[in-house]
């Protein structure tokens, strides 16, 4: 689904550039969760704007669902914006003029064509991320966290073959976070949607099918952290991870 070769990205920064990704890799299978861990600034959020082709690596390549994304122009961007990918933004982007309900139908509007049950899909999702009852509200008179399920809804709504989700529990207490987590691996088994997943928490990232951590612009498998946590000095296994049970 995800084939992302040696992308290089950098800031640009008042002394010269700020490198961010140096030879970053990921696959990722049609159907797959993965979760993506690492320290604050090193370069997770960014990385998922260029998975989905928000912005262009500097250098490397990116496969998507057999687009490579170099190669795709202003009109077959937006197709694969619109069907490909779904994203679910670290800031939840939702439109403030617009209700809750009127921000998840947006993204099935804009698909051609658009979904004959878009209207029943919009309220469906609201409901599974349980929001029914505010779905007339605007973003400004709903909590971060229910923001932030708007934005899930959004996003999962478009049943598309790819997910990308920015820290999407980041603002969700314990038990509402698990709940939403569900609602990723039910998209994961309804729509087949492989999920690509950012997170600080350990907790979410257990569920995923393999972590990778992003250390030094760079991405390696780390499935210790599922068991030990995400505070373990970057790219350095503790001593007895794959002991057996702890
Ligand atoms: N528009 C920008 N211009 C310049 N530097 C930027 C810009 N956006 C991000 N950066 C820098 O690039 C680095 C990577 O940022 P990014 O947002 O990808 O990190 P992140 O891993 O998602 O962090 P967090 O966990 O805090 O969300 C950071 O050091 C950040 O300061
Ligand atoms: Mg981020």
């Amino acid at each position: 689904m995800v084939e992302a070769s040696d992308l290089s990205y950098a800031y640009q920064g008042t002394d010269g550039p700020v490198p961010v990704l140096r030879g970053t890799d990921l696959t990722v299978r049609g159907g797959e969760f993965v979760a993506i861990v690492g320290p604050s600034g090193c370069g997770k959020s960014t990385l998922l704007t260029l998975l989905g082709g928000l912005e262009q690596p500097q250098a490397g390549t990116i496969r998507v669902a057999d687009r490579d994304l170099r190669t795709l122009g202003a009109k077959e961007l937006e197709s694969f914006r619109q069907h490909v990918v779904a994203f679910v933004f670290q800031f939840f982007n939702l439109l403030p003029t617009l209700t809750a309900w009127e921000n998840v139908l947006l993204g099935l509007e804009a698909m051609v064509p658009m979904p004959r049950d878009a209207r029943q899909r919009a309220d469906q999702w609201l409901e599974r991320v349980g929001l029914a009852a505010k779905r007339d509200r605007f973003p400004g008179q709903l909590s971060g966290g229910e923001q932030q399920r708007v934005a899930i809804a959004r996003a999962l709504a478009k049943e598309t073959p790819l997910v990308l989700a920015d820290e999407p529990t980041g603002n969700l207490d314990e038990e509402t976070a698990a709940a939403v987590l569900e609602l990723f691996v039910a998209a994961q088994r309804m729509s087949g949607s492989a999920v690509v997943l950012i997170t600080h928490d350990a907790k979410i990232a257990a569920r995923a099918d393999r972590v990778v951590e992003l250390t030094r612009g760079r991405l390696h498998e780390a499935p210790w952290v599922a068991r030990y946590g995400v505070d373990w000095p970057a790219g350095s296994p503790p001593a007895q991870a794959g002991r057996g049970p702890a």
